[in-house]
């Protein structure tokens, strides 16, 4: 028999429902875009859980047996045969709680109900829980008795659950979350379809824009590997402005930065677009399968970042072939020739094959350095290996 993949021993891959749907999520649009991961190709790419983010349950609170009861409007017909169209797919399937008494949507959350929910959760088939932190108190004690407690609860199951932490980074997850039984940690607030942070007035809170993550997933590049990884947060490739989260969405090249900094981190790949309509830039994005390779590399190393010059960022991840994978991000807003010393990426001076990975192709030898000019807010991925 075919043995299976240890649980999240590669960056998880898969969708979520928040960035598109928000607080309207339902059954139908779970059901079609299982199907569409399928029927798109991503489901060969690798992409295989599906999770419901907030919202799933009835707002008012748990039945009379204290069990939380799935929307009445939105799941009538509760959440597991949805979990059974799921696996029918060869798809896994997700929820989401946390760990105070409400949600960050104001619906009941898992605080001293943690056995009971795993359990509930179980009986459905879950394959993954999403464990947020609104409403929780501030201090990191606090968040590891939480996240333990839930991921006790979630062992205690017959069943093999994936956890994921969601508590933005605040507490220093990537410290802790693997001994609290987590297999990803949020490492910042939530990321806008946007470059640059975004005010949400009404909370006078700053939403994280992509330039921002860069420099967090630069500072965290030394935790994380294969077990439990930085999470940087859902995708906002293919959102374009349409989403349910604040940002009027970004430039090819800006998508791709976001798509390459997520790769070159270890970063789970939780797509947030609508992938019923998938247009063919954001396919592209999303399912070039040479930079999927380099974020599921089998050797788990999140990328360091080995040099900043003039804007631009140079990073480097090694991969379990030998080989290195080379970003070179230009943050300015104006074009740059960037250059590149072997020794910058350990390398030293055997002749070394260059290939440019969005683009899939043989870009040359470089022995000693090599430049390659970069637009605003571009990010070219490299795979350099020795010839
Ligand atoms: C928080 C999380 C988001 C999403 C929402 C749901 O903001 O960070 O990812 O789950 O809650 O309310």
């Amino acid at each position: 028999m075919a043995q299976s993949k240890p649980l999240a021993s590669t960056p998880l891959m898969g969708w979520n429902s928040w960035n598109s749907y928000g607080h309207t999520i339902d059954e139908a649009a779970i059901r079609k875009t299982a199907d569409a991961i399928v029927s798109s190709g991503l489901k060969d790419c690798g992409y295989e859980y599906v999770v419901i983010d907030d919202c799933w349950s009835q707002k008012s609170g748990r039945d009379s047996n204290g069990d939380l009861v799935p929307h009445p409007d939105r799941f009538p017909n509760g959440i597991k045969p949805l979990a059974d169209h799921v696996h029918d797919l060869g798809l896994k399937i997700g929820i989401y709680s946390d760990a105070a008494d409400r949600t960050c949507g104001g619906h009941p959350g898992s605080y001293e109900f943690e056995e009971q929910d795993a359990q509930l959760w179980a009986s459905w088939g879950i394959d993954f829980l999403k464990y947020d932190y609104c409403n929780a108190p501030e201090d990191q004690a606090s968040a590891i008795e939480r996240y333990t407690r839930m991921g006790q609860a979630l062992k205690e199951t017959e069943r093999e659950f994936l956890f994921s932490l969601c508590e933005w980074g605040n507490r220093s997850p990537h410290l802790w979350g693997s001994q609290a039984g987590g297999h990803m940690w949020r490492v910042s607030g939530d990321v806008f379809d946007s470059w640059i942070g975004v005010l949400v007035a009404e909370y006078n809170w700053w939403g994280v824009g992509i330039d921002m993550s860069i420099d967090i997933a630069a500072e965290l590049s030394p935790y994380g590997g294969p077990g439990g990884w930085n999470d940087l947060d859902m995708l906002v490739v293919g959102l374009k402005g349409r989403g349910k989260i604040p940002g009027s969405g970004m430039a090819f090249v800006e998508y791709q930065t976001h798509m390459s900094v997520w790769s070159m981190a270890c970063s789970p790949l939780m797509i947030g677009c609508d992938v019923t309509e998938l247009d063919k830039e954001t396919a592209t994005l999303l399912m070039n399968r040479e930079v999927l390779a380099v974020n599921q590399d089998p050797l788990g190393r999140p990328a360091r970042r080995v040099k900043q010059l003039a804007g631009c960022d140079v990073w480097t991840k090694p991969l379990a072939d030998g080989s290195q994978a080379v970003a070179l991000i230009n943050r300015n807003s104006t074009r740059r020739d960037v250059v590149v010393k072997a020794g910058d990426v350990g390398l030293l001076d055997e002749p070394k094959l260059v290939r440019d990975l969005w683009a899939q192709e043989d870009v040359g030898d470089f022995a000693q350095e090599f430049t390659k000019t970069i637009q605003a807010h571009q990010t070219v991925l490299l795979k350099i290996s020795c010839s």
